[in-house]
């Protein structure tokens, strides 16, 4: 039991990555809240967790919403009186090439994937301070050290989200708290369904394990990231991907 009795949010904790986490952590011992805008999904995962005896809820939040976001953190610490961990998992993509991509569609993965990460470290934050100890871990992506054709939004966000982690580990190192990024290569859920076929076949092709992540592949990392087995481990960008590009 990696993460006894350890208080854990999991952001998009409904589907893909974020529920095998949410699965992983729950086995290891935490008490988990998924936190997700998909209300019908989070409420039936969370209930067949509980049904298996585990510890996990579903907090309804848009992580773009700033307010909302301060209102769900302070939500989920009145409920367990503290907050160890959080995992910064939420991730939406809205695809298309340069010379086609709307300001909308920039603007709506800024808001989720950057402006969504930023409103819930700042809101979970003053609790580990309090507690002397937490985790934050922040989901980037290979499009965002690498690029990646279609992807100019996702890629400037996920590049972002290295940014902001480096400078949180530095400010919040000194505090007891670890903040660290995870960085997946092409993993096995809903947002990769949607990428056509022959990209598919062309990223397995260059990734030398050749296959695509298993959600469990990056729930692993968070697991270690989130555990007490990491204290020594802050502001890196753990590659998981299987060494698609070194
Ligand atoms: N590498 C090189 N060239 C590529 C390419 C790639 N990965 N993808 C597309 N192209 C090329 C096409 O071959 C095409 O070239 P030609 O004009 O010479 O024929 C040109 O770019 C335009 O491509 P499309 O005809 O497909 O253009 P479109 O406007 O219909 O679609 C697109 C553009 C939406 C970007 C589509 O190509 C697409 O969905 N590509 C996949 C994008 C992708 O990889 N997304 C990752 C999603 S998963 C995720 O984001 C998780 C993560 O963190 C990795
Ligand atoms: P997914 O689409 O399977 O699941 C994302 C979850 O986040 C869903 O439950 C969705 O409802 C929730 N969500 C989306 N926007 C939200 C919002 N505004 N507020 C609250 N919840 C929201 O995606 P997947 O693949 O599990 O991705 C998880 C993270 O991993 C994302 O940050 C993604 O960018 C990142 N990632 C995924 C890769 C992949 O190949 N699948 C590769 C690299 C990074």
């Amino acid at each position: 039991m990696r993460l006894q009795s350890k208080v854990a949010v999991i952001t998009g904790g409904a589907n893909g990555i974020g529920f095998a986490a949410t699965e992983r952590f729950a086995q290891e011992g935490a008490q988990v809240s998924i936190v997700d805008f998909n209300e019908e999904l989070g409420r039936q995962k969370a209930e067949e967790l509980q049904s298996e005896g585990y510890h996990v809820k579903f907090f309804r939040l848009n992580v773009a919403n700033e307010q909302d976001v301060q209102h769900t953190m302070k939500e989920i610490a009145d409920v367990y009186g503290r907050i160890d961990i959080l995992v910064n998992n939420a991730g939406i993509t809205k695809d298309s090439m340069l010379h086609k991509m709307s300001s909308e569609d920039f603007k709506k993965v800024m808001d989720v994937n950057v402006n969504g990460v930023f409103y819930c470290a700042q809101a979970a934050m003053p609790y580990m301070v309090k507690q002397g100890k937490g985790k934050i871990i922040n989901t980037s992506s290979v499009s965002g050290v690498y690029g990646n054709v279609g992807q100019t939004n996702y890629a400037a966000a996920k590049a972002a989200v290295i940014g902001m982690t480096k400078t949180w580990a530095k400010e919040l190192g000194s505090k007891g708290i670890n903040v660290n990024a995870v960085v997946p290569g092409f993993t096995e859920t809903g947002m990769v369904a949607a990428v056509p076929e022959k990209v598919i076949e062309k990223m397995v092709a260059m990734v030398p394990v050749k296959r695509l992540g298993k959600p469990e592949d990056i729930a692993n990392a968070y697991v270690f990231l989130a555990s007490d087995e990491s204290d020594y481990v802050n502001g890196t960008a753990l590659h998981v991907d299987g060494g698609i590009m070194m």
